[in-house]
């Protein structure tokens, strides 16, 4: 993936799975041709769901908004996840496609703090979805795509974490709030990193490998001035690297040094990373993840949470280490690069 592209001054991206479709639209959308801003359709215009999924296909699926009209847009997907007669996998759509804006601006807006306030108000929608639909969490996996890397990971993560913490934690909507921003937040830092080397597919270097490194400590510092994000999710952005044995980053931090939720937010981000293509390796489905996972234990996960999402998680039930089972070849971390 290239550097995440900052829009033209004055506008915001937007996907146009984002846009609700046979109504007539509550703000002007705009297509980007020799670098300037055109206008596509006009405020008040329809656009047909086959025409929409005409655009998607062909590869027309990002779009502008002008900056001042980003109130309207908002609303329009919250009157979409609002609405009790939409369906929970159209929710789950706009939910993710929403998710999706906030992170393209956690990572290209100087300034953080009108964002994460928005993004609490994401994250809490996304926890009420899940705490009154039952088919919420299957629907939001579902919809797990397995390109433009770095956003949907971020809320993959955040959906991977909010399941397992409801799994671990039960059913308090502020524990699940903290698990859904603490997965959305944890690769923050990323965007003080050279995007280049964010997804340089050949091998790294031992300094290109410290700098990476370094995005925990860099997402540290681009929150800690933020007093809205509460202490737990700050630590999730810190500490998921760190390794159960002592063995993680930045700190070395063991076992219950390590916060409870970054013990999650480690699951999750491993997972995801995992079954999502990347530019140095390919996806690989959820039983041979939960393989792989297994080869880093013990040491690289709380046992007991690893225990739960592997019994949760797994498609085909849980793995169990058995003697005719083949865990994948022993892989370092280092080699998937994880993050
Ligand atoms: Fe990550
Ligand atoms: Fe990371």
């Amino acid at each position: 993936m290239s550097a995440p592209k900052k829009a033209p001054k004055d506008f915001f991206e937007i996907r146009l799975r984002s846009v609700a479709t046979e109504i007539p639209l509550p703000f002007d959308l705009f297509l980007v041709v020799n670098g300037k801003p055109v206008l596509f359709r006009r405020r008040t215009d329809v656009i047909t769901e086959d025409r929409m999924k005409l655009l998607v296909r062909h590869g027309g699926e990002k779009f502008l908004v002008p900056e001042s009209q980003r109130i309207p847009y908002m609303k329009s997907i919250k009157d979409v996840i609002a609405n009790p007669s939409t369906p929970t996998d159209i929710k789950s759509r706009f939910i993710k496609e929403s998710a999706f804006v906030h992170v393209h601006d956690l990572f290209t807006k100087e300034d953080l703090s009108p964002v994460i306030s928005e993004t609490k108000s994401l994250v809490e929608e996304m926890v009420s979805f899940v705490s009154t639909d039952v088919e919420a969490i299957t629907s939001l996996m579902r919809l797990s795509v397995h390109d433009y890397y770095t956003y949907n990971h971020c809320v993959d993560v955040a959906v991977y974490s909010i399941a397992l913490a409801k799994k671990i934690l039960g059913e308090d909507k502020k524990l699940l709030l903290l698990a859904g921003l603490g997965g959305l937040l944890h690769d923050i830092g990323k965007r003080k990193l050279n995007w280049d080397l964010i997804n340089k597919s050949s091998p790294l270097t031992q300094l290109e490998w410290e700098e990476i490194k370094r995005h925990p400590l860099y997402g540290k510092e681009s929150l800690e001035k933020i007093e809205a994000i509460p202490v737990d999710a700050k630590l999730a952005v810190v500490e998921h690297h760190e390794n159960f044995d002592g063995t993680g980053y930045p700190y070395g931090l063991k076992e219950e040094q390590i916060s409870r939720l970054s013990r999650i937010v480690t699951i999750a981000d491993v997972f995801d990373a995992l079954t999502t293509d990347r530019s140095y390796h390919k996806a690989v489905g959820p039983q041979e993840a939960l393989g792989t996972m297994y080869s880093m234990q013990p040491g690289k996960f709380d046992p007991m949470i690893f225990q739960s999402f592997n019994k949760n998680f797994a498609k085909k039930g849980p793995l169990k280490l058995t003697a005719d089972f083949d865990p994948c070849q022993p892989q370092s971390l280092d080699r998937f690069k994880v993050g």
